[in-house]
């Protein structure tokens, strides 16, 4: 099977440096021969500081892959589902590329940022970088532990991977971001016991709430689905906060061998049930950005590095 890029299915990391750039030089070929060369770096890194558990991806926009790749597209490959309902609107905000570096040191994550970025000078614009890091132990700005349900060990494959249902983009990801902003003073003023009502789980233990107690709004029931058999729809979720002392949030990315898992869950949380309940979550917190990627194997990358 091709092999997946190194950080699709990575165990958290302590640091994240998030890149997204849109692309300027009309020659793919240049672009394509880049990508092959961050492979490189990131994998450079690894072996220089084998003790930060380095590990990259990169990923093509839907909106520019088509130029990038001409003529061999991810089947299920499907521009960001914008969606607005009330007051409630998760925007589409496509980027041409998306880097993530992850390591256990900062220091690592912006050396291999500048490299990425020196690599790809005069030929992208770098339109927002984020710097991701893990919150105490694991937890969101919101204070609750966030990606105790990821899917574990092999099922992260199995979930995040394509496999042989699209044989030219095997071991490749879709993947999704969205940068959410939290408005904290309001989330803070909320007693306790609401938070985790709506989160539908304790804040301090992170105990999930039975079945019956959790509230329809709870953002562990909205997103939580099943498909026409019962069967659990999954997506792999490898967000982390960002922020500083005056913009706090989430930069939420999914990762799937499908790009459908993230679609419902998001429809879900922004549209609600039958009743119209929604995600109380979204309340407090809101997607700034979003856009949707395919991140191709390493094996992919590497050979298209010079057709
Ligand atoms: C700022 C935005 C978000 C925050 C703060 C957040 C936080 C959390 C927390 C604290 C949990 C419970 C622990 C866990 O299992 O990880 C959770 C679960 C989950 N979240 Fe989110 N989340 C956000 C956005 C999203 C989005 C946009 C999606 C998908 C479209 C999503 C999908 C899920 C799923 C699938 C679960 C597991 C549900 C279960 O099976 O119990 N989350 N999230």
């Amino acid at each position: 099977m091709a092999q997946p890029q190194k950080g699709i299915c990575a165990e958290p990391n302590l640091h994240a440096q998030y890149l997204m750039f849109n692309v300027i030089d009309e020659d793919s070929q240049v672009i394509r021969a880049k990508l092959a060369h961050i492979l490189d770096v990131f994998e450079h890194y690894d072996n220089e500081h084998y003790e930060a558990m380095v590990s990259g991806v990169i990923a093509i926009g839907s909106n520019y892959w088509a130029d990038l790749y001409p003529g061999l597209i991810p089947l299920e490959l499907a521009p960001f589902p914008d969606m607005e309902c009330d007051d409630r609107h998760a925007p589409a905000t496509p980027c041409d590329i998306f880097i993530q570096v992850r390591a256990d040191r900062a220091d690592v994550c912006f050396a291999i940022g500048s490299e990425v970025c020196e690599l790809l000078k005069g030929h992208v614009e770098l339109f927002e970088e984020i710097k991701g890091f893990r919150y105490l132990d694991g937890r969101d700005l919101t204070g609750f532990v966030d990606g105790t349900e990821n899917p574990r060990g092999m099922r992260k494959f199995d979930v995040a991977v394509v496999g042989d249902s699209d044989p030219d983009f095997q071991g490749g990801s879709y993947l999704h971001i969205q940068r959410y902003r939290t408005n904290m003073d309001s989330w803070q003023r909320l007693p306790v016991k609401n938070q985790e009502d709506i989160i539908g789980r304790t804040k301090e233990d992170n105990v999930e709430y039975a079945s019956a107690d959790k509230a329809d709004f709870a953002h562990t029931k909205r997103s939580s689905l099943k498909d026409a058999d019962g069967k659990s729809i999954e997506i792999l979720r490898q967000s982390m906060p960002y922020g500083d002392m005056s913009v706090k949030g989430l930069f939420f990315i999914s990762l799937a061998n499908s790009p459908k898992p993230f679609t419902l869950m998001l429809k879900s949380m922004v549209f609600g049930d039958e009743n119209s309940t929604y995600d109380r979550l979204l309340d407090f917190t809101v997607p700034e950005t979003g856009a949707a990627f395919f991140a191709p194997s390493l094996t992919f990358i590497k050979r298209h590095k010079d057709s």
